[in-house]
């Protein structure tokens, strides 16, 4: 049967019959598509508990660097050190993102801040601390970096152009991550303005699969890469060579290690630590239940503040245990942009369309224990998510100013 036909046919099985398939390239899209996967997804959307169940839920325990003797800190970091040394250390850049927030045009890493004068793109700040890195370890560091399908070939484009920054062009890899088609309110796909149908990336938590499926886990088990940073492409301060919590993780036998800090406030947008059956779990600032957003102790401090920041290490054998499991969707309403019926471009005023998202912390849970080391907002979190206002431009900005001004 040919790819249009059996294309048609699917769409009336699944009551998708609005789509017309008049291209290969659309009939190649939808042969590509879980139809299954996506009425349960729709299912899911439409009938949201948001963590209603907060029965078992208990605050975590973070360790807290400032309380632990000199000593010991320094045997972690000396043992960070010197798996770092070993070459069995990598980074990977979640740079799935697009900006849009920002109001950047292009892929979130490519957007330009001045600092102390010098105007430098996210992707060169990250960049700049490998290199002090491997001045420091003597050895090149390998980066791995998760591109999307619709900003992959403008990433690799800019690192080109930029020449790697002056790093070594073979330590740095691509891989893209994957797509999930978005639905309309009713469970329709949309059509968006190249004709085709509209897809989005599938959440940072597709991490694993992507890595599993462009044959990186197998690249980095050749270069012997035991430990893997997976950090945010937007968080200036990230520390993408920790090599505390990578000592601490060692230390302590833990598969996951994460840096947090605590939470300014019960409406700060960061996903926030707990343990639901014994299990370290994130609930993200837009699930939070009202009882945990504003619970506090008897000194007034906040039950749930410890906040995921997207510093988290992985071992080998966590990325590769999570890539083999489905880790849940999540679902978020959006405002998309369609083709309607009679051919013409619609602009929503509101949100028209779910999106499913993968979330990179619901790994966590694949253990019964990780290692949770409390960072500082000031030395480890000034990200860029909003034009202005808060997690801005400018608010990072003075933070990294204020970081430098103190530690070099
Ligand atoms: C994220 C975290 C939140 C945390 C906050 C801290 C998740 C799901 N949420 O929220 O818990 O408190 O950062 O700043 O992790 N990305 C991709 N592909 C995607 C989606 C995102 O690579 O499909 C990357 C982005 O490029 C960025 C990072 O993931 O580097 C964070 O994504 P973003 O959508 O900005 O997350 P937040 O909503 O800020």
């Amino acid at each position: 049967m040919n790819k249009i036909k059996k294309a048609v046919e699917i769409l009336e099985k699944y009551n998708q019959s609005h789509i017309k398939v008049e291209t290969e390239e659309i009939a190649d899209q939808i042969l590509n598509i879980d139809f299954e996967q996506l009425q349960e997804l729709y299912d899911q959307a439409t009938n949201q508990d948001v963590i209603k169940d907060i029965e078992n839920i208990e605050p975590v325990k973070a360790i807290n660097p400032m309380k632990l003797e000199k000593e010991t800190l320094d045997e972690y970091i000396k043992l960070g050190e010197n798996e770092v040394k070993s070459g069995k250390f990598a980074i990977a850049i979640m740079a799935g993102g697009q900006g849009s927030r920002l109001g950047h045009k292009g892929p979130k890493g490519t957007f330009e801040i001045e600092l102390n004068s010098k105007t430098k793109s996210l992707f060169e700040i990250i960049v700049d601390k490998l290199k002090s890195a491997q001045k420091k370890y003597g050895i090149p560091i390998n980066c791995y970096i998760m591109t999307s399908p619709e900003n992959n070939s403008e990433t690799i484009a800019f690192f080109e152009k930029m020449d790697y920054f002056g790093y070594p062009k073979q330590y740095i890899k691509f891989f893209k991550q994957g797509e999930l088609p978005l639905l309309d309110k009713e469970g329709k796909l949309i059509i968006g303005e190249n004709g085709l149908i509209k897809l989005a990336s599938d959440g940072n938590g597709g991490i694993f699969y992507s890595m599993a499926k462009n044959g990186i886990i197998d690249n980095m088990k050749k270069k012997n890469i035991e430990w893997v940073f997976i950090g945010s492409v937007d968080n200036l301060l990230v520390k993408y060579v920790d090599t505390l919590l990578l000592g601490l993780a060692i230390k302590q036998h833990v598969k996951i290690a994460t840096r947090t800090i605590i939470k300014n406030s019960p409406y700060e947008k960061v996903g926030v630590l707990c343990k639901k059956n014994g299990k370290v779990k994130v609930i993200e600032y837009t699930e939070i239940p009202k009882k945990m957003r504003f619970a506090v102790d008897e000194n007034g401090e906040m039950i749930y503040g410890e906040s995921h920041i997207m510093c988290n290490l992985y071992s080998i054998e966590a990325i590769e245990k999570a890539s083999t499991k489905e880790l849940k969707y999540h679902v978020a309403e959006k405002k998309v942009q369609y083709i309607n019926k009679e051919g013409k471009l619609v602009t929503p005023e509101k949100e028209n369309c779910y999106k499913f998202e993968k979330f990179i912390f619901d790994s966590f849970c694949l253990f019964d224990e990780i290692a949770i080391l409390r960072g500082k907002r000031e030395e480890d979190f000034a990200p860029i998510k909003n034009k202005e206002g808060a997690d801005s431009p400018e608010t990072a900005k003075k933070l990294y100013e204020e970081y430098l001004a103190k530690n070099v």
